[in-house]
């Protein structure tokens, strides 16, 4: 048999993966916060960046549709006398818990969406991490984010 094209083929992945693994270990340290923060900011592209735009700064591509414009999610600190008030964004990420009674309210409710995840992954991987305690690493996850974004 004649394997030289399969084991150049080989040798070119093996060089293409080193250089892509000395690219990735050298733009990241690679500890778990960084990895939490990253999984975080996916978590906001995907789901938030739509109203509140790539970096939470308002203009996301949704925004013009809405009867209310989204906020500037990175001046939430600012708004609130300089402290970023940690345990109200996560109520209002989760939504849960908001009054509905204002008839205004545009934010989805992620709490329901990340249950909807969290029971899926569980079932579909078997991982056995309650998924109570995932919705809220994901939550919690979002508010780190929003925090490191705060001018
Ligand atoms: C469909 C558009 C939309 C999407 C998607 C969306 N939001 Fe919102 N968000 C809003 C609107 C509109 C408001 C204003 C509050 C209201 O609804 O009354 C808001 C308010 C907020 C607030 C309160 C800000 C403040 O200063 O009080 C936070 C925090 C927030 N959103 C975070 C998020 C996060 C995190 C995500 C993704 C998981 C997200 N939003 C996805 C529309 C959206």
């Amino acid at each position: 048999m004649n394997r030289p094209t399969n084991s150049r083929t080989g040798t070119s992945i093996a060089a293409a993966l080193a250089v892509f693994l000395a690219g990735v270990t050298m733009s990241s340290p690679s500890s778990a916060q960084d990895e939490a923060h990253k999984s975080a900011e996916r978590d906001f592209q995907s789901f938030c960046a739509s109203c509140h735009g790539w970096g939470g700064a308002g203009g996301g591509p949704v925004a013009d549709v809405l009867s209310v414009e989204p906020p500037n999610l990175t001046l939430i600190a600012h708004r609130n006398g300089g402290t970023f008030p940690a345990k109200k964004v996560y109520k209002t990420i989760d939504g849960l818990e908001m009054p509905r009674a204002h008839g205004n309210k545009q934010m989805p409710v992620w709490g329901v969406w990340f249950a909807y995840e969290a029971i899926a992954d569980s079932l579909h991987t078997g991982d056995k991490t309650p998924p109570p305690e995932k919705i809220d690493k994901r939550i919690r996850g979002l508010v780190a984010f929003l925090k490191s974004v705060q001018e």
